[in-house]
């Protein structure tokens, strides 16, 4: 559905003012800052960084979301025009996301007129755009020239969903950041951390480099959840499944190259 000439004659007189007068540039650590975050050491790393692919293991709430939804509000105030999308396994945790970032944009004062301001999206007077995306391959499709793509738990993200995701930064080459706690040794998120090459920067953060989380409440859960789950939640361990009837380590030994197979699909006879 179009807008009505009067939002729309709302939008170009915002757009006009932005023009005349656009917002001082802002650095995303002046950012944190402004909006009354004083980020941790890794985060004011994460912040200052310009590589075009990250991945952030992170422990549970040691502040992964909060500090990517900065990175995401800094792109769309002062990186602009950009398209900053928020992916996740679920349109709840996208929403999440986008929640963290309208947050941090109104403690600044919305220093951008905003021209659209849904639960899922945010259009700004700059040209810029944060969306909130739902978590079906089909439904992503149709967003190109895509200047950074936050995947949130992108541990659980489904494999088709990141692989029709990543087309969208091939032509504006934008940035890509994925955050997570580890959830097994498989799936794209494991992939990328451990055998993606040095295109991606990577930080690692457990809880105990978390200044907010204590030393003695993280003795009582794991004693609470066990070692496996504290490992994967907590200290970012890729563990093998709970039930798993052999190691990883096995299987793959089992495996040999020199052995030519006893059988083969057509055209791929020894
Ligand atoms: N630098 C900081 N200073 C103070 N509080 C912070 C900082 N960074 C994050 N927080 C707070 O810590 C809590 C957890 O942050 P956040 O939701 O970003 O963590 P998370 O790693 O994404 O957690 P989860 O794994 O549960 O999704 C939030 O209340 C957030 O406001
Ligand atoms: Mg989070």
């Amino acid at each position: 559905m179009s807008a009505s000439p009067l939002v729309r004659l709302q939008r170009d007189i915002d757009a006009i003012a932005h023009r005349a007068a656009p917002p001082a540039p802002l650095t995303a650590v002046a950012v944190a800052q402004a909006s009354g975050l004083a980020p941790d050491e890794w985060q004011r790393t994460v912040l200052e960084s310009d590589a075009r692919q990250l991945i952030l293991l992170c422990a549970r709430q040691s502040g992964k979301s909060t500090i990517s939804a900065v990175l995401a509000t800094h792109a769309a105030l002062y990186q602009a025009p950009s398209l900053v999308l928020c992916l996740s396994p679920s349109q709840r945790q996208s929403t999440e996301l986008f929640r963290k970032c309208l947050d941090i944009y109104r403690a600044l004062g919305e220093p951008v007129a905003a021209i659209v301001q849904t639960r899922l999206e945010l259009e700004l007077a700059n040209g810029s755009r944060l969306v909130a995306l739902p978590s079906g391959e089909a439904k992503i499709r149709g967003f190109s020239g895509v200047d950074l793509l936050l995947c949130d738990e992108a541990s659980r993200i489904p494999e088709a969903l990141y692989q029709s995701a990543r087309p969208m930064l091939s032509i504006s080459g934008g940035r890509l950041v994925l955050l997570s706690t580890p959830f097994g040794k498989r799936g794209f998120f494991h992939h990328e951390w451990t055998e993606g090459g040095a295109s991606w920067e990577r930080t690692k953060i457990t809880a105990h480099d978390c200044p907010r989380i204590s030393a003695d409440w993280l003795v009582q859960e794991r004693a609470t959840i066990g070692q496996w789950w504290f490992s994967q939640e907590y200290l970012c361990s890729f563990e093998e499944a709970e039930d798993q009837l052999f190691h990883d380590h096995d299987i793959d030994a089992a495996f040999s190259d020199t052995i030519a197979p006893l059988w083969a699909p057509e055209g791929l006879q020894p």
